[in-house]
């Protein structure tokens, strides 16, 4: 797989190819992503459930952010990494600045990603303005999962469905390069995808998104306790790990995942 930049994404999303990524949290299996074709790989909050067994992302803090990406990037060699800032550690631009710096120069990532719409506008145009590439994330937000009040399908009503919309217009006004759609009806995120000339990656969110993203324990079948509809356990019906990862990149090109199952309405 050649390198991928924030321009050979741009290029796939012109010609229609679709993006294959997934979160990781160390280098074995960053190795594992690479060799199955996987061209984004997140360092996602998401470590704080599956690797410390948190009952959400809130308790996870920058130093084991960057602790993990550090990991991931000793094995990276052609993906594009990015990295998710955590709870509490961008609520002004002046701290997000701070942590995307330790991300990038002693974590070794190559964006961050931050969630939320029109409040995160000045942040983005902060970090972009100062050479940091950053992925927005709208939708369901699980940093504000006490706020929505609950882990639940967003955009569902006209008002909120034009707010991300908005939102979004907005955000890569403002410099984003990429954008995450969590849990929200497959037609909207179609529409926001059509809509914006970066990439928009999908969980949840629909075949019409420019690319795909799951958290590796779910689509490995690791992950205990009941899994978002969204899901898909790859590892059933696939003789190895590589293999598994290898039939969601094809399942992902091919358009095959996510499936009407897998989508809201
Ligand atoms: O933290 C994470 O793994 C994520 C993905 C679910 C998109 O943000």
């Amino acid at each position: 797989m050649p390198h991928v930049t924030t321009a050979s994404l741009m290029q796939m999303k012109q010609q229609g190819e679709k993006i294959a990524v997934l979160t990781s949290y160390d280098a074995s299996f960053t190795i594992r992503l690479e060799e199955a074709g996987v061209e984004v790989i997140l360092v996602g909050d998401t470590l704080g459930m599956v690797i410390q067994g948190q009952e959400s992302t809130l308790p996870v803090g920058v130093d084991e952010m960057v602790y993990h990406t550090r990991c991931v990037a000793r094995a990276r060699r052609n993906a594009l990494l990015i990295t998710d800032m955590p709870f509490m550690s961008y609520s002004s631009p002046g701290q997000a600045l701070a942590t995307a710096g330790r991300l990038m120069k002693e974590g070794g990532t190559q964006m961050v990603k931050l969630e939320g719409g029109a409040i995160q506008l000045e942040t983005v145009r902060q970090l972009t303005g100062n050479g940091i590439p950053v992925c927005a994330h709208l939708g369901l937000l699980p940093q504000s999962v006490h706020r929505l009040g609950g882990y639940r399908v967003q955009g569902r009503d006209e008002a909120s469905a034009h707010i991300m919309r908005e939102d979004a217009m907005a955000l890569e006004v403002a410099g984003a390069q990429m954008l995450v759609l969590e849990c929200i009806p497959a037609a909207l995120a179609g529409e926001i995808s059509r809509s914006l000339s970066i990439p928009v990656i999908g969980i949840g969110a629909g075949p019409d998104c420019d690319g795909q993203v799951l958290v590796l324990y779910d689509m490995l079948g690791i992950t205990s306790g009941s899994l978002p509809r969204f899901t898909h356990n790859f590892l059933e019906h696939a003789c190895s790990v590589t293999a598994a990862i290898a039939a969601y990149v094809k399942a992902v090109k091919a358009v095959s995942f996510p499936a009407e199952e897998h989508c809201y309405k």
